[in-house]
């Protein structure tokens, strides 16, 4: 097959990465890619969210399959765009991907077919939503309905700081469009973790347990980011606790998207909060995350290709998905600054080295080739990740790596996986 990655971040470089191993995979090209994903697929310069360039692209070069990688373009209709010109695309299309890009849709969706989440109320109007936060306690939370790049949350400690993140976001609209519609929601208290399924329409085939951290600094500190850094296994996901996962929140999502007139196809990314073994939903995304889908690359042992096209067929049923036993762990550097501001065009060193050593993988995010240099392009740039035969040793390895490599403006956390090797 001629396939397509639409991305240029750590994850569509893990995705690349998965990709070029499959025999079934003949040419690759990534749109717009960055410069680890030019090693091993051919990239093209067009950015991800613009649609008709890549239905364009790929009509010309005869795609056999388009992999989207961000939430983007999937909620911009590209799915739809590729189908009406008979071509494969793994994701969602505009009408499922409203799982993520209506944070209103998702939460109606969880109170009509009785999915766990957090109690909650949507508002269009200052007034009301003012008067739902007098009545309710604190801390809540804040969020504008809209994608407004991972950034639409705000958690708040005091009725003031409520009224003021509503005013922010409804009056000053800081997220632009994405906060003209609220959802304000109960506070949950708890472990975070990310549980991802392949789902065909009817059928979800969970992945292996993941966790990520979200915060920039150490212990979990700081300002949320994208992700710092992820590992897999994540011990707190036992078996019973994945299958109840899937019977009491993908399955019924899954149903419930079908029952609604948009049957959902791609990955579904569920954002979890566990309190004593107690599951609740904290929010769907409609594609892999960015760090998790490095380590879950690194430890998938089945043929992605196969996986994604019997998504995309309607076939998952014939699926069956194995796993390394080995646990991996994604360490990630990002530019001094984020995620705040920062300088691009840094020179990052060593690179080549690194990537020699047995057991490890760099993955790209925000970097740029410029006379034979490795530049760093963006407040995420690698994603430095190690196998080990669990995640503390995976983790002693990545951390190695780390270190061998010469990049000064750039910093990273130093415990990665802190929670699953102090569970033990
Ligand atoms: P979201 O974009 O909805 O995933 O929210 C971003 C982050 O905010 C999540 O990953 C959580 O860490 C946090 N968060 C969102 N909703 C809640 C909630 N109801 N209670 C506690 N934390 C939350
Ligand atoms: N790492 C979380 C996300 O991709 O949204």
């Amino acid at each position: 097959m001629d396939i397509l990655i639409v991305g240029g971040g750590g994850r569509e470089h893990s995705l690349c990465w998965a990709i070029s191993n499959s025999l079934k995979c003949n040419k690759l090209y990534c749109a717009p890619g960055n410069a680890g994903i030019a090693n091993i697929a051919e990239c093209v310069n067009i950015p991800d969210n613009d649609v008709s360039g890549i239905v364009t692209f790929a009509k010309e070069n005869n795609i056999d399959l388009v992999v989207i990688g961000p939430e983007v373009p999937l909620v911009l209709g590209l799915v739809d765009a590729l189908e009406v010109e008979n071509i494969k695309a793994f994701g969602p299309n505009a009408n499922a991907a409203k799982l993520e890009g209506s944070k209103a849709f998702m939460k109606e969706l969880f109170k009509k077919y009785n999915i766990p989440t957090a109690a909650f109320e949507c508002f269009t109007d200052f007034k009301r939503a003012t008067a739902y936060i007098r009545k309710h306690n604190t801390p809540i939370v804040i969020k504008a309905s809209g994608l407004a790049a991972g950034k639409g949350v705000i958690i708040v400690n005091t009725e003031k700081e409520a009224i003021d993140a509503l005013d922010q976001i409804m009056n000053k609209k800081i997220f632009g469009d994405a906060g003209k519609e609220v959802v304000i929601e109960e506070f949950l208290d708890g472990e975070e973790v990310s549980f991802f399924a392949l789902v065909d329409g009817k059928t979800a085939i969970p992945l292996i347990s993941v966790q990520d951290h979200k915060t920039a600094y150490d212990g979990d500190k700081g300002p949320n980011t994208g992700g710092m850094g992820a590992y897999s296994p994540a011990t707190i996901v036992t078996n019973a606790t994945a299958t109840r996962i899937m019977t009491t929140i993908i399955q019924p999502t899954i149903n419930a998207m079908s029952s609604e007139g948009c049957p959902f196809k791609g990955i579904l990314f569920a954002g979890l909060m566990i309190k004593d073994g107690e599951v609740k939903t904290l929010e769907f995304n409609v594609r892999f995350g960015d760090p998790e889908c490095q380590v879950l690359m690194t430890r998938l042992d089945s043929d992605i290709v196969e996986a994604i096209d019997a998504a995309v067929t309607g076939k998952l049923v014939d699926i069956n998905l194995s796993w390394k036993e080995e646990a991996a762990l994604v360490v990630v550097m990002a530019t001094n600054g984020y995620p705040s501001t920062y300088q691009n065009g840094t020179e990052i060193k060593n690179l080549n080295e690194v990537s020699e050593i047995d057991g490890v993988t760099i993955f790209h995010a925000g970097t740029k080739a410029k006379n034979g240099k490795i530049l760093a392009n963006g407040g995420r740039v690698l994603g430095v990740t190690a196998l080990g035969s669990d995640v503390k040793a995976a983790q002693k390895k990545a951390y190695s790596a780390v270190d061998s490599i010469d990049w000064k403006q750039g910093f990273c956390r130093r415990d990665i996986g802190w929670r699953a090797i102090n569970r033990k």
